[in-house]
Order: C-alpha cells, then sequence, then structure tokens
C-alpha cells in the first residue's frame, strides 16, 4: 500500500493521517511568547524549528528556542511522538492553539502490490537501547500534564473505538472460519482477510481489538487467529516506532495478513479435532496432525502466492530457541526463524494463555506475562520477548488492576518501562466494594503517592458472567 505526502490545512486533518511538518503558524508565532513557547517545546519534542530572522532562516533544535524567536515552521516531526498520529480531537487541538496547515502522509487507498499478494514485510530492527520517548518525562511535572491532556484525547478515542473493534473481532473471526472451511473443500483464497485487514485499518481499531482479546473469552482457533493478529501488529508497530522509525502501513497490513493466517495449516485438521475439548498426549495421531498444520500452512500460503515472511510465520511459529524441546516443531534451524516470527510465537502462546480452551481456564494478561518470562531463552527469543514485553506493559490495556488506595481500576495506557506501576487508569470500584458510576481517568506518573499494585482476575471477581468486566469496562465515559 503507497504512502504520500501533501499539505492540508488543519481543520482537514482525518484519523489515521501521520504529522511530517507544521508548515503554517498562525501570527502568535511570529515573535513566541514564553506560553507559546513552552508549547511547541512541550508538544513538538526532538523535532526542529525553521526560525526567520534577519539573515534569513535557520534551522533549530527545538529546546534550543528562545522567547521571541520567529517560527516559520516545525520540521523532523517522528512518527514516535504521540501527536504525529493524527486521532479525532486532534485538528481542533491544534487549531486553538494556532497551527493553520500541516504537511502529513497518509495511504493511498486501494494500492496494492502486483496481484493482490501480500508484501513482505519490513523486519523490525531490534534494539537493545531504547530511544527516549514523550513518556520518559518527569513525574508531576508541567510537560506531563500537558501530555495528560493529549493522552487523554486517546484513550476517549480508543473507548470511541471499542464498540466498532468488538463487531471487528466477530466478523473476523468469521471470516478466519471461513477461509479454513473453504480450505477444506480446496479453495484457498486472502480475498477475505485482505477486505477485514483493510477495514481494521480504515477504522484504527486494532488497539481496541487488542484490550478487548484480553477481556473476553476466546475460541482456540477462529479468534485465536483475530487476536493474534491485532497483538502482533500493535506489538511490532510499537517496535518499529521505539527505534525512531515510521511505522510503514504496508508492513502494518502485511503483519495483520501474517497474523490472520499463521494457522490456515489447521483446515487440513478435521474440525473435530480442533475443536476437541481433549489435551492430546504427545505422542497421539491426533497431536501428529495438529503440530503438522506449520508445514501444511507454509505449503498452502506458497500455493497462494503470500510473502516470505507471512510463510516464515506459519512455517516457524511453533519453533523454540531450544529446539530439543518437546513443544518445538517443525525440525528447523533458528536462524531460518525471522524476527517476526520470534514475536509471532510469544504472541500464539500469550493468546493461547489469555485465551480460552475448552480444557483450562483463561488467564489474565499479567499472569500469562509472568509466565512467559520464565520462558526466556528457553521457548523465547530474549530480545524479541522482551520488545513484546516493553510493548505490552507490567498491566496490559484492559488489565483490572488494584491500586495501592484499595480501589480497583481498569489500565486505559501503559507507562514508561522504568515506571511499569504508574499506568492510566480508570477506577470502577472503590476500596469498599461498590461500582462506581462516574468515572475519570488517574494518571500515575501525576499521583506520586499511588502505584498499582496487582493484577485482579477479572473473571473470577466479576464472576457472575464471563462479560461483566467487559460490560463495565465498556460503559466508562471519560469526563
Ligand atoms: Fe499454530
Ligand atoms: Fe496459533
Amino acid at each position: 500500500m503507497a504512502q504520500y505526502s501533501r499539505r492540508v490545512n488543519v481543520q482537514d486533518l482525518k484519523p489515521g493521517m501521520i504529522l511530517e511538518e507544521i508548515l503554517e503558524l498562525s501570527i502568535d508565532y511570529a515573535s513566541l511568547d514564553p506560553d507559546s513557547l513552552n508549547f511547541v517545546q512541550t508538544i513538538f519534542r526532538g523535532t526542529s524549528a525553521v526560525v526567520v530572522d534577519d539573515s534569513g532562516t535557520r534551522h533549530v533544535r527545538i529546546d534550543q528556542l528562545q522567547p521571541f524567536d520567529q517560527i516559520q515552521s516545525i520540521v523532523d516531526i517522528s512518527s514516535d511522538l504521540i501527536i504525529a498520529r493524527v486521532i479525532p480531537g486532534t485538528a481542533q487541538y491544534l487549531e486553538q492553539r494556532g497551527i493553520l496547515a500541516c504537511k502529513v502522509s497518509e495511504r493511498s487507498a486501494g494500492a496494492r502490490s502486483a496481484g493482490g499478494q501480500a508484501e513482505d514485510i519490513e523486519e523490525p530492527h531490534v534494539v537493545m537501547h531504547q530511544l527516549p520517548t514523550l513518556e520518559g518525562v518527569a513525574v508531576a511535572s508541567e510537560e506531563a500534564r500537558k501530555l495528560h491532556e493529549i493522552k487523554k484525547v486517546q484513550i476517549k478515542h480508543f473507548l470511541d473505538t471499542l464498540e466498532t473493534a468488538l463487531q471487528n473481532r466477530n466478523q473476523s473471526s468469521g471470516v478466519v472460519e471461513e477461509m479454513l472451511d473453504q480450505g477444506r473443500r480446496g479453495v484457498y483464497s486472502s480475498k477475505g482477510v485482505e477486505s477485514m485487514v483493510d477495514e481494521i485499518m480504515q477504522e484504527g481499531s486494532a488497539p481496541a481489538m487488542k484490550a478487548i482479546a484480553g477481556l473476553k473469552c476466546s475460541d482456540q482457533t477462529y479468534t485465536h487467529c483475530t487476536d493474534t493478529s491485532v497483538i502482533l501488529q500493535e506489538c511490532y508497530t510499537d517496535i518499529i516506532r521505539r527505534t525512531g522509525r515510521a511505522p510503514n502501513i504496508a508492513s502494518e497490513r502485511s503483519t495483520l495478513i501474517a497474523g490472520f493466517m499463521h494457522d490456515i495449516g489447521k483446515s487440513e485438521v478435521p474440525k473435530e479435532i480442533l475443536d476437541s475439548a481433549s489435551r492430546y498426549t504427545p505422542d497421539s495421531r491426533e497431536m501428529t496432525l495438529l503440530r503438522n498444520h506449520a508445514t501444511y500452512g507454509a505449503r498452502i500460503l506458497e500455493e497462494m502466492g503470500m510473502g516470505s515472511s507471512t510463510i516464515n510465520v506459519a512455517h516457524y511459529h511453533h519453533v523454540k530457541k531450544d529446539g530439543t524441546l518437546l513443544t518445538s516443531y517443525p525440525d528447523a534451524k533458528y536462524d531460518q526463524v525471522l524476527p517476526l516470527t520470534r514475536l509471532a510465537s510469544v504472541v500464539d502462546v500469550y493468546q493461547a494463555l489469555i485465551g480460552n480452551r475448552r480444557y483450562k481456564r483463561n488467564w489474565v494478561p499479567a499472569k500469562a506475562m509472568e509466565y512467559l518470562l520464565r520462558l526466556r531463552g528457553s521457548e523465547f527469543d530474549e530480545r524479541m520477548l522482551d520488545q513484546f514485553l516493553d510493548s505490552m506493559g507490567r498491566f496490559p490495556i484492559g488489565s483490572l488492576v488494584r491500586l495501592s488506595t484499595g480501589d480497583l481500576a481498569f489500565v486505559f495506557m501503559i507507562a514508561p518501562r522504568d515506571h511499569l506501576d504508574r499506568p492510566i487508569v480508570a477506577v470502577v470500584e472503590n476500596a469498599a466494594g461498590e461500582l462506581l458510576t462516574h468515572h475519570s481517568l488517574l494518571d500515575l506518573m501525576l499521583e506520586p503517592d499511588i502505584v498499582a499494585e496487582e493484577a485482579i482476575d477479572h473473571y473470577a471477581h466479576y464472576s457472575k458472567t464471563e462479560d461483566q468486566a467487559y460490560d463495565i469496562f465498556t460503559s466508562i465515559r471519560i469526563d
């Protein structure tokens, strides 16, 4: 899918666009007053400004701007910057602050690679040392309060997309089931999955779908593929962003497709075995058939002409770092396993733990995280597992946590790496066990005396129905 840049007036910004430059600012910026200076240095941290003086124009790092400089434009906006991703409310936010026109990049609708095949995925460049991000700002500073304002707009958008995300999740699972059913009749097509992926990207519902994966049960094949796909894509994009590069929309799309199709080989496994409540022994006929889904999948995707990374994910997502483990299959050298596939193998197990299996209960995300950590270096590549944990946080979005005040709250945004017990939350139940009807966001980075202490099993805590926790989560409205 092609990406191109163009100039737009700020009121024409649309969700999904990426801000690249601020091209035109109101007269307020002709001579920078201290308040405007503070605003641009906070919101556009890490960028540069083009300033005008008697000798012409010059580039200045944003943190080196001085009061009364005259800004002509703001450049070098990295997609890592929170403000860079346009969401509902961004246009109004920027307009109110005197920003008039921007350069944005967006994808061109309908542009595909030749033959409608999935493009290969640009591999995430894994870094040990992350670049500083905006989340790294100091606790309780004025900057952090301003950032909180932007995060609040993002969280409101997230809440607005929940309903669509649930519909997308249900619809996607149907699409995966249909693809496998058609495969059983010898007809393989990626059309259904591709248009589903386009819809998810168009509606920006992947972040909310990822949260729903931890809150709502899944089946062991179809919703499993849907949940694995959105979690894989969100983590992948996050890894790319944290390396300071712009996420490539074509790669995001291909990652979603790879996630949706990673278990396509299960179409050659009888449905009774796939849907069975039994736990098969390692040497049983059923287990052998199940294990073959990886090599079947690679062969099917090759015949369909899919990209090599999509094939690699299907082929090797069950290969463990220690290939001698019983859970590792098929036989393969670990260096044949692409980084994306290594990430997919973490996400695959994570989803299996938080999702339903007929023979076990769902685990809450925080418990699944602890389990995965125990397999670091044996089952999973250390660096990809670390990147996954960084991206999901100690308490992933949608987790129910007990705060040090005794209140129970849902997590809406994870905290920076060094402050994992300080996410942004909404309290839903007070320490006396009473459900609240009014909710407000609490940014624990701004509350020095409160931390998230432990994850609560929302299935056990709200035991009347499995979906009660989800119902409470979706009823949250932020003032
Ligand atoms: Fe699999
Ligand atoms: Fe899987």
